[in-house]
């Protein structure tokens, strides 16, 4: 069955100029790419995206690390595209990243880890409204 995740390469990954052999790695994969943006996030916003982690001692250094650069946000579309891309991103914790990874290859740290990918399709369909209106259209 076909489906979407929603992913945002992080300020970390895009400051240090791996948006592009991301990207490419996502194609290769085999995601195709339905909406994708650059832009930057408000503290508000970012706070906003990851209010389910509102109550955990990290929240506010997600929110400022979130909203301390660009970031890249694509909506993409694959068979069984949120379990793919969490195995393509690999662990949150880069060290326990399975090599070949984007974390692995990317990441520098649990706090700043190069990527995002949605947990679930209910979740992958309200962060792609997050960021992106009339999806159904593409
Ligand atoms: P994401 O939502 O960004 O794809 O990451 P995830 O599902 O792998 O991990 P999640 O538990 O949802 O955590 C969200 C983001 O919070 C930051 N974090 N920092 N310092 C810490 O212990 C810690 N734990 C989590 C990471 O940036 C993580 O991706
Ligand atoms: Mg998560």
């Amino acid at each position: 069955m076909s489906g979407i995740t929603f992913t945002m390469i992080k300020p970390d990954a895009v400051g240090k100029g791996h948006t592009g052999a991301i990207i490419d790695m996502i194609i290769k994969a085999g995601f195709r790419i339905v909406a994708m943006k650059l832009t930057k996030l408000p503290a508000e916003k970012a706070g906003e995206f990851y209010a389910v982690h509102k109550a955990r001692p990290f929240y506010g250094e997600l929110v400022e690390f979130m909203s301390s650069g660009p970031i890249v946000a694509a909506v993409l579309e694959k068979e069984n595209a949120v379990a793919d891309f969490r195995k393509l991103i690999g662990a949150t914790d880069p060290a326990k990243a399975d090599p070949g990874t984007i974390r692995k290859l990317y990441a520098a740290s649990v706090g700043e880890n190069a990527i995002h990918g949605s947990d679930s399709d209910e979740n992958a369909e309200i962060e792609s409204n997050f960021f992106f209106s009339k999806l159904e259209s593409f």
